[in-house]
């Protein structure tokens, strides 16, 4: 692999646990202020805030390794890659659930934003934050997973 894609491959795979760090914090702090019923802090709005900005920095990482690992040829392939779970992870379900998964962390976002009473916006946030923190989840290639399974920490090539 060339030293561009190792890179890449990197930062995706570390920016991943913010990603993940975050989200379960943002969670959290979700359920823990509407079940709570505590007012809604500038660390609720700021929690949130970098869950969103985490996940857009990997959507636009995933994009460039997306075109450079070259898999736009198995997606213009598709239904001869279709049956292949190792390609047709990467080619197709892995950003589709990703990016549903980011839209619903942008729609939770806006709408706890917009609600009027501090439990309103947590169990918005809540709510919203752990849908698309469920597709997340699952769209990660987890090590365990047979076939497309990547590792849990990368650097550099140097492991
Ligand atoms: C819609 C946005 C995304 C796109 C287009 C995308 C695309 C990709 C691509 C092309 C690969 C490399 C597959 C290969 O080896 O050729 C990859 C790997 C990976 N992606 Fe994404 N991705 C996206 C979002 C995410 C998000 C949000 C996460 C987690 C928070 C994530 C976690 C990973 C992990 C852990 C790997 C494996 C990295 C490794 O091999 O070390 N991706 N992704």
């Amino acid at each position: 692999m060339d030293i561009f894609n190792l890179v890449l491959l990197t930062l995706h795979n570390l920016t991943r646990w913010a990603v993940v760090v975050f989200g379960v914090l943002a969670i959290v702090r979700g359920f823990s202020g509407w079940l709570g019923k505590k007012p809604w802090k500038k660390l609720d709005n700021q929690t949130g805030l970098w869950y969103n900005n985490l996940f857009d920095i990997q959507l636009l990482l995933g994009i460039v390794l997306f075109f450079s690992r070259g898999w736009q040829s198995a997606l213009l392939n598709f239904g001869a890659v279709a049956g292949t779970s190792s390609v047709r992870f990467f080619a197709m379900e892995h950003w589709l659930l990703m990016l549903i998964g980011l839209i619903l962390a942008h729609v939770g976002r806006v709408q706890s934003k917009k609600a009027h009473s501090d439990v309103a916006k947590h169990k918005r946030a809540a709510l919203w934050f752990l849908a698309s923190f469920v597709l997340l989840l699952v769209a990660i290639p987890w090590p365990f997973m047979a076939g497309y399974g990547r590792p849990l920490l990368r650097f550099f090539g140097l492991f």
